[in-house]
């Protein structure tokens, strides 16, 4: 049996709802492909850090390293500042493991109505670059209080960093249709943005099949919305790659869909997958939260770990939960988190009634 240790943070608001939802789907696929998942689950999160004045304890990204995968809900809670829930979590578990790579499928999914007038398909991928540009530490705030006060932030990036997404965006449309669209603002406002284009231009080049369109970045989210299908492969900086995944999410139909796999692609330390949204806390605790994202993220984990076959179980099933109008209310059905889950779990044993042979 191949055996997984998975690190598990549910953490704050809806975190803690489409998490246990997302494992029980998982737990119930892993029995069926004979894999062992073993689950580590740590409380970290918002309520930690209001009893120990931090997000995690102060080793937690040593406990982190010795897992294959860490599985995260979301962090953020109204009564903890951002920048400590985000800054003492994710943002350090992303730069430590050198999950320099988070990706973003967008794809719309039967049973679930897009807002955009025209039904055509959308499958497409944004790579986001995940450690550094906009999120950058070089900054803060001066004079406090005084007519002079100022914030400033630096974006950095790096040759190394953003030929190394640039190349996973390059493999990853080599493999698809062969067009890659990166996202940009180089028309002489943004200086650090030039270097950008050209790092990928030069990537890219060592990609025959390969053709990069640079589109600026505020036509590309108008090219989103008004014809997102001929868009493919998608690569944008930190902050562009943000700000396109939630309006990717959103013309698919909800946020609460979309997944993300946080990569180290070189394997050296753990991936963390995530669904794309954050915690909600505006529908925290009521059981309206959508639960696909986080199911999705976890098929996306299990193929990482290289379970391809029972990846692809757990997709159909909660695409056919979807198809078959199980759906929550944000993606205008009726179902609770606990109803959709139920939905997917009998959909997994359909489904694997209809092979009973499975593995992997
Ligand atoms: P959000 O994604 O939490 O919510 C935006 C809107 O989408 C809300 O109206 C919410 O109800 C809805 N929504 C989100 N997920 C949903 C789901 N699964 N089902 C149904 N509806 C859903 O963004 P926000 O409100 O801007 O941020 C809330 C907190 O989450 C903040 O503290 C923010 O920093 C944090 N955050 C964390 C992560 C993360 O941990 N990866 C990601 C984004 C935001
Ligand atoms: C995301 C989130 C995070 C980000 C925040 C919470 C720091 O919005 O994962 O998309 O900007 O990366
Ligand atoms: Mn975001």
């Amino acid at each position: 049996m191949n055996t997984h240790n998975i690190a598990v943070i549910a953490g704050d608001g809806i975190g803690k709802e489409v998490v246990p939802a997302a494992i029980a789907c998982l737990e119930r696929i892993a029995a069926i492909h004979s894999l062992g998942l073993n689950f580590t689950h740590l409380e970290w999160g918002s309520d930690h850090y209001k009893r120990h004045g931090r997000m995690m304890p102060a080793d937690g990204l040593d406990q982190l390293a010795v897992h294959d995968a860490i599985f995260l809900g979301a962090v953020g809670d109204p009564e903890v500042p951002d920048t400590e829930s985000l800054w003492g979590l994710l943002i350090p578990i992303r730069r430590e493991f050198q999950q320099y790579v988070n990706l973003r499928p967008v794809k719309t999914l039967d049973g679930v109505a897009s807002p955009l007038a025209a039904k055509n398909p959308i499958d497409l991928l944004i790579v986001r670059e995940n450690n550094e540009g906009e999120y950058s530490e070089v900054g803060g705030r001066m004079y406090r209080g005084l007519p002079q006060e100022s914030a400033v932030q630096e974006t950095i990036f790096t040759r190394l960093g953003v030929s190394r997404v640039a190349h996973f965006a390059a493999s990853l449309a080599s493999a698809r249709s062969g067009r890659l669209t990166s996202a940009t603002k180089s028309n002489g406002i943004i200086h650090t943005m030039p270097f950008w284009d050209e790092v990928v231009e030069e990537t890219v080049g060592g990609y025959p099949g390969v053709a990069v369109t640079h589109e600026l970045v505020d036509a590309l989210a108008a090219h989103l919305v008004l014809k997102p299908w001929t868009l493919d492969v998608v690569v944008a900086s930190n902050l562009l790659g943000d700000i396109l995944s939630d309006l990717g999410s959103a013309v698919t139909g909800s946020i609460g869909l979309a997944p993300s796999a946080n990569l180290n692609p070189d394997g050296y330390y753990p991936s963390l997958f995530e669904p794309v949204h954050g915690s909600a806390p505006d529908i925290a605790g009521k059981g309206l939260a959508n639960p696909v994202g986080q199911i999705w993220s976890g098929a996306m984990m299990l193929e990482h770990l290289g379970h391809s076959e029972a990846a692809a179980h757990l997709q159909a099933a909660f695409e056919s939960a979807l198809r078959d109008g199980h759906g929550t209310r944000d993606v205008g059905g009726t179902s609770s988190t606990s109803e959709f889950t139920a939905a997917v779990l009998a959909a997994i044993e359909a489904l694997a009634a209809d092979q009973p042979a499975v593995s992997g």
